[in-house]
């Protein structure tokens, strides 16, 4: 089992145990303070937006055209971090990552 790190909405940190194998919003989901997921990962809702930190922003597989075409719509778009966690494959090569959830859309 891996790792992750989320921040809430209300800046706070939590360590996360994480399944490889999943997509990243099969895993936030399940938290209280995680995303809402409502198209179950249609990539059509953006309620599973979240921040990837930084320094792991570039380590994730790059965003496919509907991803980014949705995300350039949100108010809260930030180019270089932001993502749709249900477009993102949890992997082992990604225990450690660190996230925040995005505001309500
Ligand atoms: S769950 Fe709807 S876009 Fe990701």
């Amino acid at each position: 089992m891996a790792r992750i790190t989320v921040v809430d909405r209300d800046g706070k940190e939590h360590v996360v145990e994480a399944k490889p194998g999943l997509k990243l919003m099969e895993i936030l989901r399940e938290l209280d303070y995680g995303v809402a997921a409502i198209c179950g990962g249609l990539c059509s809702c953006a309620t599973c937006h979240v921040f990837v930190d930084e320094a792991w922003a570039a380590r994730l597989p790059k965003k496919q055209s509907d991803e980014q075409d949705l995300l350039t719509e949100l108010s809260d778009y930030r180019p270089a971090t932001s993502r749709l966690s249900c477009q993102v494959d949890f992997t082992e090569a990604l225990d450690g990552l660190k996230i925040a959830i995005a505001p309500d859309t």
